[in-house]
This record gives C-alpha cells, structure tokens and sequence, in this order.
C-alpha cells in the first residue's frame, strides 16, 4: 500500500463523526499494518467513561476507513481490542489486496458529504423503503439495530426519555462544564473551527445567541435552572426539533461490552451514510443512551433521575441497549456551517 492510498485511508477515517466533534483518534502504521488507538487526550470525559462515545466515535471512523479501502480494492483483516490491558488500543488492521475486489461501494461516495444537521422543521415522510434500507444497514454488522418507535405511546416515550436527558446536561454542573466547554466560543458565530462545536453548527436563533453563550457560566446556569431554564433548554434543544421531523430512531446494541459498543459505531455511521446518499439530514441524541448505561458520574442528587431514564429507555428496547436517537428527515437545504477537522499530520505516525 503506498504513502498515498495511506493518506486517503486516514482522511476517510477522520471524516468520521465523533461526539463534540472531540476526533479521538490516534493512528500509527506499520508496515501495511494500521493500529488506531483513542487518544487519550481527547478521551474520558464525564461522559465518556469507560469509552463509551470514543468506541462509537472509533467504529464510525474504521467503518469509514473498511468501506473507502474497500472502494480502492483493500480488504481489511481486522482485530479488535488486541490487548487487555491496553485500554486505548481499540483495532489493528491489516490491509490486503482482495481478490475479489468489487469497485462498486456506494457508500463510500457519502464519506466527505455527510454531516450532522441541527436544523429544523425537516419534511417527510420518510418511505417505508428508505427505513428499511437503513434498517439493513445496521445489520450488516452482527447483533446491530435500528428500533423505531411507530406508535403514539412510543414516539412519546422516547420524546421524553430524550428531552428528560438533554434536560439533565444543562442541570448537571459536571454535564454542563462538559457540554460548555466543548464549544468554541472564540470562533464566533458565522465561523467553523478544526476541532470542537463551532457556535456556527449549532442551529442557535440569532436572538437567543447571547443568551445561550452566558449560559456557559455555571453561576448563572444553576440561577436560572431555580426557574426551569434546563427544561426549557431540554425543549428546545431535544422536543422540538424532533416533533418537527418526520422520522426518529434508536440504535440497540446487544451489550455494553467495548466491542460491542464498537460495532455500534460501525453500525451507525452505515446508517448514516446510507441516510446521507438518500438525500436525509441526521441529528443524533447520545445523552440519552449514554447517560442510561448508569457508568456516568454525575452527582448524587441526579443519580435517581439517571436510573429512571435507563429504566425507561430499557422498556424501550428490551434485550438489547438503547444507545443513540437519530431524528431524521429532509431539510430544505444544507447546514452553512459544518465542524472541520484538524490537519491529518496531528492524528500520529503519518505513512
Ligand atoms: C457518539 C456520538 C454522539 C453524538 N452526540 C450528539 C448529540 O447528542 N447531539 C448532537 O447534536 N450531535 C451529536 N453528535 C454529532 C457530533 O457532534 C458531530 O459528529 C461532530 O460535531 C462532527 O460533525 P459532523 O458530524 O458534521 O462531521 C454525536 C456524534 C457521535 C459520533
């Protein structure tokens, strides 16, 4: 594989999305060997003990990287989590000539265009065809689903769940340190930046944009929450935009385990590209998933609240694990702004 096919590779891995756009990845080759690792910098947040967002985040990005090689004729034999005691070392993967290459991926072609779409109202509906193409996505990869709440009973209960946990975010001191401080304030609001959420990306009213970038302060954050402000933001940022798209649902992974959680990535970025050639706009809503797998550390007053959600969401999608929403649906046109990337040189060893 030469220096060039090497490059390509990486840059469709880090096309990827990844919670916060934190693009927790760290590669290194050798050979036509290629280890990717979280980085451990960008990794371990409140909300991402135990890896949960950066596993997802890295199997989104070595899907991406399996369905672009695979475009150039590379097969790829892949090893999960090689070490134990190695908690950063997510795969190694051997790339090789297949002999039955089969140029056709479509999938490949969404790489560089998909991209998460805050805005709303988004038409509908959505085919039965569509869903079900999505839908098949998600099982390509073993164990992997999509569940979508059809009727009315449902739809609500997972409006709730999710508003209840975007809720959470702006209630929580540590969610909300979090959540703030992945925001890149200083790009201001009609720039994108290379790593971080750029304001710009975040579908904020121009109104409301002052309002929302003091909220940052956690003095006034926990003011303002004395009169419902976390609720209102949960509305705002969860009910909303989802009551005005037409399609919603949820990836159900089969457990909690790392590698299981991995090939939820894989799952879900299939279905994102597959959503993006079928000309959809995605939003995903991770608190909810994530928050309910109980491993967060958000203080004791909101423990119970947390345990409701997971009891919830668990009704849900029993046996398996409810771990990211997607609203779905078609916007009237594409975002403005888009979340970059940082220069490929500073994911490790370059090729
Ligand atoms: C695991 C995961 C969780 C995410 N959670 C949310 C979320 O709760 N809300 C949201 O608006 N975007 C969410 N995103 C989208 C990311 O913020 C987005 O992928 C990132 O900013 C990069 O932007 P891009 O998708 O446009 O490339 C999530 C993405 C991933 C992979």
């Amino acid at each position: 594989m030469n220096r060039h096919t090497k490059a390509d590779i990486l840059r469709a891995g880090i096309a990827a999305p990844s919670a916060d756009n934190s693009q927790p990845w760290q590669f290194a080759w050798s050979g036509d060997e290629l280890d990717l690792r979280i980085d451990a910098s960008r990794s371990g947040g409140v909300s991402d003990t135990r890896y949960v967002l950066s596993d997802l985040a890295a199997g989104a990005c070595l899907e991406n990287m399996i369905i672009h090689a695979r475009s150039l004729g590379y097969a790829a034999d892949l090893q999960t989590f090689p070490r134990d005691e190695d908690a950063l070392w997510v795969a190694r993967i051997r790339w090789r000539r297949d002999p039955e290459w089969n140029s056709s991926e479509p999938l490949a072609g969404a790489i560089e265009r998909r991209h998460t779409d805050r805005s709303f109202p988004w038409r509908g509906p959505i085919a039965a065809q569509t869903q079900a193409r999505l839908d098949a996505q998600a099982r390509l990869i073993p164990g992997q689903q999509l569940y979508w709440p059809q009727t009315s009973p449902e739809r609500k209960a997972s409006l709730r769940i999710i508003r209840q946990a975007e809720t959470l975010r702006f209630r929580s001191p540590a969610l909300h340190a979090e959540l703030f401080s992945s925001i890149r304030f200083a790009a201001g609001w009609q720039n994108g930046c290379e790593e971080g959420l750029a304001p710009a990306t975040l579908a904020v009213e121009p109104p409301m944009r002052p309002v929302f970038q003091a909220l940052r302060r956690p003095a006034l954050m926990r003011m303002l929450n004395r009169i419902g402000a976390a609720s209102g933001l949960g509305w705002r940022s969860a009910w909303l935009p989802i009551r005005l798209s037409p399609g919603l649902c949820l990836l159900v992974i089969p457990s909690t385990a790392r590698s299981d959680v991995l090939a939820g990535g894989r799952a879900l970025q299939r279905v994102w590209l597959q959503a993006t050639l079928d000309g959809l706009s995605v939003q995903p809503y991770a608190a909810a998933g994530v928050l309910s797998l109980g491993f967060v550390p958000v203080e004791p007053a909101f423990q119970p609240p947390l345990s409701r959600l997971g009891s919830a969401l668990s009704e849900l999608c029993a046996p398996g694990c409810g771990l990211v929403f997607l609203r779905l649906g078609y916007a009237r046109s594409a975002p403005s702004s888009r979340s970059g990337r940082r220069a490929l040189a500073s994911f490790g060893a370059f090729p």
